[in-house]
């Protein structure tokens, strides 16, 4: 990245130094999944996610839902706030699937009575293990001012998500955000797509996400991309 300075790198993405309160995000082609004992690199699904991100994070903030996103870059990256981010997955779930499926014995792809926020601890070594609340303030991982914050905007993102992605005939069944600090505010942080959500086609509950990688189910880049189409990009 032209000299820029690497900040970090995760399993998905690398963040570049761009100035004192900017980074830059660059979204990688690699996928993993189960804590990164299945890992491949597809190419294209970086642009994709890229792409995805920058449409849902314009959106939000359009909404009023702060956000880390400054402006786009290239295909494969978009120019970001410099944040402390928090160490949480803040995980929304509207149907049962996945993890939860297996931690509570439930059927997946039933619709939950209201939406459910958890928290999860961001420590690969541990693997993100599932935390709640008390937890989180006892051990001063954040404020509770923060913490309610934090839920607040998960929940009105869920709102708007929710709404948007019906009109393309999409269910969001569940998704993960992160968020990060700069300055004593709080901003939705790091990327939403199709690696980080769970999209079901309304009729045939069809997966447009990261499960045809997980689940070996289907072509991630064929899947991804019909999502944009359905979303109009
Ligand atoms: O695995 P689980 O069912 O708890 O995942 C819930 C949602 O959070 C899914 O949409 C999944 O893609 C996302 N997630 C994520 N990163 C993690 C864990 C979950 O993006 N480390």
């Amino acid at each position: 990245f032209h000299g820029l300075k690497m900040l970090y790198e995760g399993k998905a993405k690398k963040i570049f130094e761009k100035s004192k309160d900017e980074v830059v995000i660059y979204f990688k082609d690699d996928v993993t999944a189960f804590n990164g004992e299945k890992k491949d690199s597809i190419s294209g699904k970086g642009k994709i996610n890229k792409k995805i991100s920058v449409f849902f994070f314009k959106i939000l903030e359009e909404k009023g839902v702060p956000t880390q996103f400054i402006k786009d870059l290239d295909e494969t990256s978009f120019v970001a706030r410099k944040l402390d981010i928090i160490p949480l997955e803040v995980i929304v779930r509207n149907y049962t699937a996945g993890s939860f499926c297996k931690r509570y014995g439930v059927k997946k792809g039933i619709k939950l009575k209201e939406p459910i926020v958890e928290f999860s601890l961001k420590d690969d070594e541990l693997g993100d293990p599932m935390i709640c609340k008390n937890v989180i303030l006892s051990l001063e991982l954040v404020d509770g001012d923060i913490l309610e914050k934090i839920e607040h905007y998960a929940r009105k993102i869920n709102e708007i998500l929710t709404r948007l992605l019906s009109q393309s005939n999409i269910i969001l069944v569940d998704f993960k955000l992160e968020f990060g600090v700069k300055d004593g505010n709080i901003y939705l942080a790091d990327e939403i797509s199709p690696d980080t959500c769970r999209f079901w086609d309304k009729n045939t509950m069809e997966s447009l996400d990261k499960d045809v990688y997980r689940e070996e189910t289907g072509d991630l880049v064929e899947r991804y991309s019909e999502f944009l189409r359905r979303i109009g990009l």
